[in-house]
């Protein structure tokens, strides 16, 4: 590839993570290399954090909640603070887009699209916060009894490298406009904006301390700030896994968390439904950002009736998909790392030497650079719904269709996983889509639609093994808060 200015963004810059208002160094020392997976090369750097580093951070927070402004601050003036980091953001947008790219691999319009939806999410909580109100309660004669709303304090946010943009602001916004203080620890593949954010939060006159950002790899730094007692409450996105270990961490010190651990959503196509409003939607749903989010439709259920035709019309699709370098903004850009590839490329093996039949595939880019961590997209037909590909999140551009009879088999089939993210449904019937909405084991329903990303004040959240609390919209200032009830005896 040529040279490209807007992407040669960071080249060579040893970033450094916030603490207590100031850029510092991981006391060891150490470093991580930050690579582009559009081409596997390093072009910058971030500190490689350890526990003392989290103790700092987590020490920062606490003085910053007890002694500092943030948690006393009117509602109104947090937001405000907020609002104007929205700004900042905006006014950051183009960088922010070619870090978050550079950094991810992702198409260039999908970082535009994250910093699109990160504006909204610090637009949406610096007016939410002060709409936030306790109750009173009737009680006792004699009594008046009412509730507060506070913050939990140290708040851990634990953020993965699929949409840290987003996913960090979905988590900061709700925090800091309860007038919690904040320790972030980003993926160590991917930390680069939230580090950029950090610093526009300061800009923006958040104080110091407040919002403070540690970067490391999640077996040292990451498990040292979930295990922190100066910690209040843990919040992370990510995999089951790890959010089992992080919620046991969290467990010792007995501390809340919210767990949002990803999915196998399924979209339901019935044999009535508008097809060509479906079909390109049902595409983009497993093909944005790689496959690589926890809402991505990875499952079509299709009525009998109508299998063949929409089968064949999504190997027509599929068949067209092209991964690229982020920059050259193709269908796909490459994953995030090396790691994923192989981890998709196997579950992908597996499936096809169990024999499930390859409908289509897409290509990767001539022209793309040998070293970038690309996979062309692949879609599986008439898989059994006990394989391993229909069981478990791929996290990779793979689609797996199933045929159903009936509206009964589709309800089955849509909660035969363990997870229970989002779910699509596509049917003109009015009726069946209020009887289907309702008995989907999901936390969002889309109806003729499909698409968490946007939405900022939509609540997103799992059942089962996608995890449990709600983000987003007002219910993640409810989760990014507690309730205090005070009685009084006037009597
Ligand atoms: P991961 O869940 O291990 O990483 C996410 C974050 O957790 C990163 O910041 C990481 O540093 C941190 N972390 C890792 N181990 C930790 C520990 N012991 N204590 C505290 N923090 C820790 O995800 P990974 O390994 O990068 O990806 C594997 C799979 O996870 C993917 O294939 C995908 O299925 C799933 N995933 C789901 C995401 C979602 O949005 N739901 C996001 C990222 C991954
Ligand atoms: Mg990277």
């Amino acid at each position: 590839m040529g040279a490209h200015i807007s992407t040669d963004v960071a080249d060579g810059r040893a970033f450094q993570q916030l603490v207590n208002g100031k850029h510092a160094d991981a006391l060891s020392g150490e470093r991580i290399d930050v690579l582009c997976p559009s081409d596997g090369k390093a072009f910058a750097s971030i500190p490689a954090s350890g526990e003392a580093d989290v103790g700092l951070a987590v020490g920062a927070a606490r003085h910053a909640f007890e002694a500092g402004p943030w948690p006393a601050m009117p509602a109104f003036e947090r937001g405000r603070l907020l609002t104007r980091l929205s700004r900042l953001v905006e006014e950051n947008a183009t960088e922010l887009a070619a870090l978050e790219s550079r950094d991810t691999g992702k198409p260039l319009r999908q970082g535009r699209a994250d910093v699109t939806a990160a504006i909204r999410y610090y637009e949406f909580y610096g007016g939410a916060g002060d709409k936030i109100h306790g109750q009173t309660i009737p009680f006792l004669e004699g009594y008046t009894a009412l509730t507060l709303r506070e913050p939990h304090g140290v708040v851990a946010g634990i953020i993965p490298w699929n949409y840290p943009l987003q996913i960090l602001a979905r988590v900061a916004g709700a925090a800091l406009a309860m007038g919690n203080t904040l320790v972030v620890k980003p993926a160590e593949d991917a930390s680069l904006t939230t580090i950029r954010i950090a610093e526009l939060a300061l800009e923006a006159g958040i104080p110091a301390g407040v919002f403070n950002v540690v970067t490391g790899y999640g077996a040292t730094a990451g498990a040292a700030l979930s295990g922190h007692p100066g910690v209040d409450y843990v919040t992370f996105t990510g995999s089951p896994a790890t959010g089992t270990a992080i919620q046991q961490a969290a467990a010792r010190n007995n501390r809340g968390v919210t767990m949002e651990l990803g999915g196998k959503s399924p979209q339901i196509v019935f044999a009535d439904a508008d097809l060509d409003r479906a079909l390109p939607v049902l595409v983009n749903a497993v093909i944005q950002n790689g496959g690589q989010t926890c809402s991505a439709g990875s499952r079509v259920l299709i009525e009998r009736p109508v299998y063949d035709r929409v089968a064949n019309a999504l190997a027509e699709r599929f068949s067209k998909l092209v991964a690229g370098p982020h920059e050259a903004d193709l269908d796909l850009g490459a994953l995030i790392s090396a790691k994923q590839r192989h981890r998709v490329a196997a579950m992908v093996a597996d499936a096809e030497a169990a024999g499930i039949p390859v409908l289509s595939r897409g290509s990767v880019s001539n022209d793309a650079p040998s070293g970038g961590y690309y996979f062309a997209p692949v879609l599986f037909g008439d898989v059994p719904p006990d394989a391993p590909i229909a069981q478990e999140e791929i996290f990779g551009p793979v689609l797996s269709l199933f045929p159903f009879e009936g509206e009964e088999e589709a309800v089955r089939l849509a909660n035969s996983t363990d997870y229970g993210l989002v779910a699509g449904i596509w049917t003109l019937d009015g009726a069946r889509q209020h009887r289907v909405a309702k008995r989907v084991r999901a936390g969002q329903v889309f109806v003729n639609a499909y698409g968490a990303g946007g939405g900022v004040e939509l609540p997103f959240g799992g059942f089962r093994r996608s995890g449990h609390g709600r983000e987003k919209g007002f219910e993640a200032l409810y989760d990014m808060s507690a309730t205090k009830t005070i009685v009084f005896n006037h009597g």
